[in-house]
């Protein structure tokens, strides 16, 4: 079998194959085929890996476009996902820098994570006497972002990372914003949230794709939704992303469907609109705006109930 792999020497980028027999790959994990390629075809192949139990997050590679954690990753598994392929291709994770094969730089990431302030400032009633005691039910509010490994699987997958990276950070550090603004010990939530806000909060394209691809099963784009969630509860509501969350309730509230005429007025205002106008005529062109929208949608069928859930969300919310 081949493996294709993604190198890069510090100046040039290019693809190596090394072909491995059976039972070189067979019952073995990702991690151990390149082990095994670095053993016994090229010393100078270069990744990252330290503990091969799924806890360092040091051996995150992509596989056919899609990341995987290596030392998690069994060789049986992955050819099955692909139907059994005579070739697989392997590369460094997306939306990194690389610095050598399948290195990649983690320092601008490193750099985002400080911006958030990942470890909490405890509150005045507790004391190095006192302990710094939660409840289980608080505990469990965080307790699975804490095991997020730093792998960079879902900053390697996030579309809006890789459409321009300038205004926003990877979705990990959103979850670490998370779990620090939404501990019950921390003093102040602030301290965590507003970075989050100032550095893409709003930008997430809801894609899912950090979802998806979590080796822990971390949901990033929920903890996102989380944080918006506190912004909006504490007035944090500047902007065009707050404005668009609270037109798109109202839009279900109203008739249960999204107007695209209303959703644009209300997130952006008359005015920007108005600069948008060959955007909208486009949109219209390929019939995915109504212009007779404009005079209102007809209630969607079931749209009692769908108040109703709306309203028992918020009831839930509040207590
Ligand atoms: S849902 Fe948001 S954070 Fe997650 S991958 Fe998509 S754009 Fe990135
Ligand atoms: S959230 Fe999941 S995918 Fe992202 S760095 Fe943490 S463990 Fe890896
Ligand atoms: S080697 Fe540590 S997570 Fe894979």
């Amino acid at each position: 079998m081949k493996f294709i792999i993604q190198r890069f020497d510090g100046n040039k980028q290019f693809e190596q194959t090394y072909e491995l027999e059976k039972s070189e790959y067979e019952g073995k994990t990702l991690l151990s085929v390149l082990l095994r390629i670095k053993q016994t075809r090229d010393i100078t192949l270069n990744f990252t890996a330290s503990c091969r139990s799924a806890i360092c997050g040091a051996c995150a590679v992509r596989v056919n476009g899609h990341s995987y954690l290596a030392c998690d990753t069994k060789m049986e598994e992955l050819l099955k996902e692909y139907d059994n392929p005579d070739t697989l291709k392997i590369a460094p994770i997306k939306n990194f820098r690389v610095i050598s094969d399948l290195v990649v730089d983690w320092e601008p990431s490193i750099e985002n994570l400080r911006k958030i302030k990942p470890t909490i400032v405890a509150k005045d009633e507790f004391s190095p006497e006192k302990g710094c005691k939660q409840t289980q039910e608080e505990f469990d509010r965080i307790s699975k972002q804490w095991d997020c490994i730093l792998c960079g699987c879902c900053a390697s997958e996030c579309n809006k990372l890789e459409a321009d990276a300038s205004d926003y950070m990877e979705p990990f550090v959103f979850t670490h914003a998370f779990r620090a603004a939404y501990d019950s010990r921390s003093k102040d939530p602030m301290i965590h949230l507003k970075p989050s806000i100032d550095n893409g909060l709003w930008m997430c394209v809801h894609c899912q794709e950090c979802a998806d691809r979590c080796p822990k099963g971390i949901s990033a784009a929920d903890d996102i939704a989380g944080l918006r969630v506190m912004a909006m509860r504490k007035g944090l509501k500047d902007g065009t992303g707050p404005a668009h969350a609270e037109a798109f309730l109202l839009d279900l509230e109203d008739t249960g469907r999204l107007n695209e005429i209303y959703l644009a007025l209300r997130s952006e205002g008359v005015l920007a609109n108005t600069a948008k106008m060959d955007i909208a005529f486009n949109l219209m062109k390929a019939g995915k705006m109504n212009p007779l929208h404009i005079l209102g949608d007809e209630k969607i069928e079931g749209h009692d109930d769908l108040v109703k859930m709306i309203e028992a969300a918020r009831a839930a919310s509040k207590e």
